[in-house]
């Protein structure tokens, strides 16, 4: 099995301020959580090599009492896949600079920025709190994405389902991955990611919480998807 780490970006200025969409930098309690979350991908990911190199130590022992080079070959060509694996766990981010920002103290894994990644485009409404939205176009808002938050397309905008259908080349490359991959990424859209994981119903989609500060680590094993949850800070 490997795992997929899903966590949202750490908290930006705008959401201290309560505004949706934009491009804004990590606030400081954000700022706290891109560490947290490097030295928690750093361990977590690490791990699986430590228990390759102990394999490795176990098996050269017997190799060298045995003289036998043929085993010491097959060992080395196995570390060397497994190396290649570790290459391949990826940090895959959106192309805002909140999930870069969060990404950017986890080191030596590779980087990947995805425009489909990036968080629910809200149109007119980018920029403004529910609060402004609520008074500035109260039919609009109030009636038609409180009654079907999931078809609800902001004027000039996306929808959940919008998010949905970008989201088919994300997860058609996350079932191909072999190594684990962190997806730092946002809230209407790891809803999405993880509905899809979890097997959600659609209509739930919009509503599942997906909490700042927490890592989602879903394993996809031959008995199925293993869900776990670690809150980092508050
Ligand atoms: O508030 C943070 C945020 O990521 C916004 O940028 C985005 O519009 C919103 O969450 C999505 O959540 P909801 O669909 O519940 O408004």
């Amino acid at each position: 099995p490997r795992p997929i780490l899903l966590t949202r970006h750490g908290e930006s200025q705008d959401n201290v301020r309560g505004r949706i969409g934009g491009d804004a930098a990590l606030s400081e309690a954000g700022e706290l959580y891109k560490k947290k979350l490097a030295n928690f991908v750093g361990k977590r990911l690490k791990s699986e090599r430590a228990a390759s190199v102990r394999f490795f130590i176990y098996i050269d022992s017997i190799s060298s009492l045995c003289s036998l080079n043929l085993l010491r070959l097959w060992v080395f060509g196995r570390e060397g896949k497994r190396k290649r694996k570790t290459k391949n766990k990826k940090i895959w981010t959106s192309t805002l600079q909140r999930t870069i920002l969060t990404a950017s103290p986890i080191v030596g894994f590779p980087k990947i920025q995805w425009r489909a990644l990036d968080e629910i485009n809200a149109g007119v409404c980018d920029g403004m709190t529910y609060e402004e939205i609520k008074k500035n176009m109260p039919e609009e808002y109030d009636r038609s994405r409180k009654k079907d938050k999931l078809r609800y397309r902001y004027p000039r905008g996306e929808s959940y389902l919008d998010v949905i259908q970008r989201l088919e080349p994300v997860i058609i490359e996350l079932e191909r991955q072999r190594a684990p991959v962190v997806v730092i990424s946002h809230q209407a859209v790891l809803r999405a990611l993880y509905a899809y994981f979890a097997d959600r119903p659609l209509q739930e989609i919009p509503h599942i919480e997906v909490p700042l500060h927490t890592i989602i680590e879903i394993q996809m094993g031959v008995t199925g998807v293993q869900e776990k949850r670690y809150k980092l800070m508050d």
